[in-house]
């Protein structure tokens, strides 16, 4: 499938599905026009770990792994509801997760990696998903958003350098790249000092219980 076969356009995104402010539905759906397969917005689900994984290494290459913001994210889940992925037609084409942080003393996210696969560029999808974890983030409560990226690209969504000003990260960081967004006005507000992760820890897969809480049940079990 081509993207000119496509026929995606920045106007199919717009209206078709507003997102809620106080709940949010865990996917939304953006029809295309002449028949082609709707994207859909959605939290992610575990499956989706590959192919976003590959997407991923394929948008900001391995490299990506020795980011700053990579401390943040190894070995913790995302915060609740902030895994969202676009598919089209059953192919996850973007992703973006936020992270449980601590900001100087204020309970805040950091967003990141948003990455759109090559083939599904320029056409909302980046902004889409941007404009549903904004939204989402405001429904669950959170008060600002800290990322680290292009200024270029991430002020249309409100993000500015201003609010991180007295913020470190635990590694080096482009005073410039480093943004945020308050949801509750003025919730950065005299923040200072090293930003640290507070998120949930990922269990590590397979493990089992010791074999040694395990025994004296089953004993119990035969006695009976
Ligand atoms: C950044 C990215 C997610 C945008 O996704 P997208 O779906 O193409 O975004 P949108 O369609 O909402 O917006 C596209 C517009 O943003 C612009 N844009 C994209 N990246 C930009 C950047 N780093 N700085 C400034 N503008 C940027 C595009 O040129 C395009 O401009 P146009 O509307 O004038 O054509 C995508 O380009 C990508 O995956 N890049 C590689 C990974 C990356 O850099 N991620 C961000 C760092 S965490």
């Amino acid at each position: 499938m081509t993207l000119s076969s496509l026929a995606l356009s920045r106007a199919a995104f717009s209206g078709s599905a507003a997102v809620r402010e106080a709940a949010f539905p865990c996917a939304e759906f953006f029809p295309q026009e002449n028949g082609f397969a709707p994207l859909v917005l959605r939290t992610q689900i575990g499956s989706d770990a590959l192919a976003r994984e590959l997407l991923l290494d394929a948008a900001l290459g391995s490299a990506r792994r020795a980011r700053t913001s990579e401390l943040f994210r190894t070995g913790r889940l995302p915060a609740h509801g902030l895994a969202l992925s676009a598919t089209h037609g059953g192919e996850l084409v973007g992703t973006v997760r936020l992270w449980n942080v601590d900001a100087g003393g204020r309970p805040a996210l950091l967003l990141g990696p948003l990455a759109v696969s090559q083939t599904h560029r320029s056409l909302g999808i980046g902004a889409a998903l941007m404009n549903m974890a904004i939204a989402r983030a405001r429904a669950l409560g959170h008060d600002a958003i800290l990322l680290v990226g292009d200024a270029a690209y991430y002020q249309r969504f409100g993000f500015s350098p201003e609010p991180t000003k007295a913020l470190d990260l635990p590694g080096p960081v482009e005073r410039a790249r480093f943004l945020a967004l308050e949801l509750a006005p003025g919730a950065l507000a005299g923040a200072a000092g090293l930003v640290i992760p507070t998120g949930t820890m990922e269990r590590p897969l397979g493990r089992a219980r010791p074999r040694a809480q395990i025994r004296p049940r089953a004993k119990r079990a035969q006695a009976a």
